[in-house]
């Protein structure tokens, strides 16, 4: 509708806002001039009910649980069975590739799955012990330093060359960050193997014995990574937005939205799951004591893997994952029946039912029951958060691209309503109380 208004009283003046409407039917009330005009500020302090962007990537219908990419609904890349690869593809550019494009991506992703030599001494530095996505982040940061022609964008065919190195390299520094922690030696991409089967090789073989990668655990793999792949304005999409509002490359861009990820509320709430499940099976906690636990305002406990900003129904994502975790277990001979599989059913079952849960529309999220498939794939708990941002690099990448791109795009720089002292004057150290 062509110049559609809303109207701000306020103070017995009458303010007309343009308003926004999106291709499925989001509304959104422009106030970007507001402040200028009229010295008016909104104030939504964890901005639930601010959008900070109009974006072509990706769409949520929290109510009814609906998350598509470039259009595509999720559950089709379950029954299509894309890789990967192709959805990064579909999130970068906006389609899904051709031959020719699949063909000339993936070569990319190849000739730069190595990593500078002298990473190897980054690494080194590091304590063993250090937290993985430090050294993630760090890492990333880091490679800015080794492909600085590419701190500058102005044109697509660098802005995918770029894209492909990072895609690529973040695989071979999650897998070094691994076998660094176990005192491995380190394993070099094999060129010959598919992005997920790389990764796994990287993370799993030995220098005696080759990791035989299973066709379940690949696939499942190239699952999880897909689901992860982009969630639109969350916390650290927001971040890698800001940042590169104002002008930051794309690596300390993706880097910032590493340390965003890294948060308990939101990517790390994979290890706080398998942590919380882990705890319930050794038996220091009952499913029913965490249940009473969470609701309880006083602990800042949380049922972890539960709840969503945007979702106020079931989170796809979990639905899908849970169906992989029963597939994929069933599967495998020692872990059917799988005790800590049985502890997230119960424990879904219990919030369900709760009227605290159903109340606040709280359901599984995507943390829910990823962890149980990596850990099914050898990935230890605290590489969790990792494999997490291995999957929403393409996402990144992509809300780095698009807010990049924006025509006369301001710095992203909110206000604040100040409510401190009032204009007070210096007291001299021999003056003070
Ligand atoms: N356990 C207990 N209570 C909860 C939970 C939970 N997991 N999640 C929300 N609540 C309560 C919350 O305290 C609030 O209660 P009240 O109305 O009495 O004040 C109510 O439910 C509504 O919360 P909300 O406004 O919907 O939550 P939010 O938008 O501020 O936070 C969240 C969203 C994801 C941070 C939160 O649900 C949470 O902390 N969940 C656990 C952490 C988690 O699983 N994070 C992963 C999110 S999905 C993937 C990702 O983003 O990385």
């Amino acid at each position: 509708m062509a110049d559609e208004k809303a109207i701000l009283t306020f103070e017995g003046k009458q303010i007309e806002l343009p308003v926004i409407r999106g291709t499925e039917g989001d509304v959104a009330v422009d106030i970007s001039r507001l402040y200028n005009e009229n010295k008016i500020m909104t104030y939504d302090p964890s901005l639930a009910s601010t959008a900070v962007c109009k974006s072509t990537i990706t769409y949520i219908d929290g109510d009814k649980g609906i998350l598509r990419y470039r259009g595509i609904p999720i559950e089709q890349f379950v029954t299509e069975r894309p890789n990967f690869i192709e959805v990064a593809h579909l999130l970068l550019t906006g389609h899904l590739p051709n031959k020719e494009e699949g063909v000339s991506f993936r070569q990319r992703l190849t000739d730069n799955e190595l990593l500078h030599e002298n990473i190897r001494y980054h690494f080194r530095n590091m304590p063993t012990a250090a937290p993985p996505m430090a050294q993630l982040s760090a890492s990333l940061n880091n490679l800015a330093c080794f492909h600085r022609e590419f701190l500058v964008l102005d044109n697509d065919d660098d802005f995918m060359e770029v894209s492909a190195r990072l895609i690529s390299k973040i695989r071979t520094i999650a897998a070094f960050i691994y076998r660094r922690s176990q005192g491995l030696p380190y394993n070099y991409p094999n060129p010959n193997l598919r992005y997920c089967a790389n990764f796994l090789h990287m993370m799993f073989s030995l220098p005696f014995a080759q990791y035989e990668v299973s066709q379940e655990i690949e696939d499942a793999l190239n699952l999880v990574l897909i689901l992860h792949a982009d969630h639109e304005q969350n916390c650290s999409a927001a971040t890698v937005r800001t940042v590169a509002s104002s002008r930051a490359n794309l690596f300390a861009s993706c880097a910032a939205g590493i340390c965003a990820l890294w948060g308990p509320l939101h990517g790390g709430a994979n290890v706080e799951v398998m942590e919380m499940l882990d705890g319930i099976y050794r038996g220091g906690l009952t499913p029913e004591e965490c249940i009473r636990m969470a609701k309880d305002r006083e602990n800042r406990f949380r049922l972890f893997g539960f709840g969503h900003r945007v979702y106020k129904n079931y989170d796809p994502r979990a639905k899908i994952l849970r169906a992989a975790c029963d597939k994929v277990f069933e599967k495998m001979k020692n872990r059917q029946n799988d005790p800590e599989l049985n502890i997230a059913r119960r424990l879904e079952e219990l919030a369900l039912a709760d009227p605290y849960f159903i109340e606040r529309k709280l359901y599984p999220n995507v943390d829910f029951y990823s962890g149980l498939l990596l850990r099914a794939m050898g990935i230890p708990t605290n590489m969790f958060t990792v494999m997490f941002a291995m999957g929403r690099l393409p996402g990144w990448i992509a809300q780095w691209k698009e807010q990049h791109d924006l025509s006369g795009g301001r710095i992203i720089r909110p206000r604040q309503v100040y409510m401190g002292p009032n204009e007070t004057d210096y007291v001299p150290f021999e003056g003070r109380d």
